[in-house]
């Protein structure tokens, strides 16, 4: 197994949280997700995603942007608190927004949008713009420049405007990353995964006021091997599978869920809470 070079595009401190790049064959179709099969697998993040809702302050008649609604089954649950409001569902994969159009169907409520949330601006969101809050679940840490992530959300807000996320935080799937070390190789891909006191420092430079940010565990079982392979295959080492040959990556992800002592995901959320200063 080849090893990858480290790459820190975020400012983000230690090394470790911060993900390593592959140093030789990327192939091309390594940027976009299989929407209809993370529909398919990601009960996890459909159920964190519940109780982060619970944390957005809604009437029910907001606009509300989804920061990489992903195939739209947390959109979904949105939508329900939604009755008079909006929704404008964005994300840079293709394959993910056509899943999620799939499930919302044509809902007049919802705008999408294919975008990266580094370049989104008011003038795509149209009339929707600015919106009361920017929500967002199980995305940040695929990205990796949280200081520009955090200055353009803030500039998607009106003043006083919400923004409630959770992601990836320092330690997450720590067990997945060293069962890929214990078969010779470094997770290939980019992330970052980092502290509550980075992040709150991050949003307050970016405009944000009553930050709240904290992390806890969320270890995440599964019925055995097989179905995390599966998980694994799909969501956690997509980017690294996708340096590898079609043939092999089956067989990694394999590889990886047998040398884990459990079949349990160490993941770590990071919780966000704050509002758009008012000016
Ligand atoms: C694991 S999925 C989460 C989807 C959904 N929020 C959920 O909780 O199920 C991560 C999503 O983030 C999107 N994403 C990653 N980086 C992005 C970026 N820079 N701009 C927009 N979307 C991005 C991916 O395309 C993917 O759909």
């Amino acid at each position: 197994m080849r090893t990858g070079h480290q790459v820190d595009r975020g400012g983000g401190g230690s090394g470790r949280n911060v993900g390593t790049v592959g140093a030789d064959r990327v192939v091309a179709d390594s940027s976009d997700w299989d929407g209809a099969r993370y529909d398919r697998l990601a009960d996890p993040q459909a159920r964190w995603g519940r109780t982060v809702l619970d944390r957005l302050q809604l009437t029910g008649s907001e606009t509300v942007l989804d920061a990489g609604c992903g195939s739209g089954r947390v959109t979904e649950q949105l939508m329900r608190r939604l009755p008079s409001g909006r929704i404008v569902a964005v994300d840079a994969s293709p394959s993910m927004l056509a899943q999620a159009r799939h499930r919302l169907g044509r809902d007049h409520r919802v705008r999408f949008v294919e975008a990266d949330l580094l370049g989104l601006d008011r003038a795509a969101l149209g009339t929707d713009a600015p919106v009361d809050a920017v929500f967002s679940t199980a995305t940040f840490h695929w990205i990796v420049d949280h200081d520009r992530l955090f200055d353009n959300l803030a500039d998607l807000l009106r003043p006083g405007g919400q923004l409630v996320a959770q992601c990836g935080a320092e330690g997450n799937i720590d067990g997945v990353i060293r069962a890929v070390r214990s078969l010779g190789g470094e997770r290939a891909g980019t992330w970052l995964y980092p502290t509550a006191e980075e992040t709150a420092v991050r949003l307050r430079r970016s405009g944000f006021v009553d930050v709240r940010v904290w992390t806890h565990p969320e270890p995440t079982p599964f019925a055995a091997a097989g179905p995390l392979a599966d998980f694994l295959e799909a969501v956690c080492l997509r980017q690294h599978l996708a340096t590898l040959a079609p043939a092999e990556r089956r067989l990694f992800a394999q590889l990886v869920a047998a040398a884990m002592p459990q079949p349990v995901i160490d993941y770590v959320r990071l919780n966000i809470v704050a509002r758009r200063a008012k000016r």
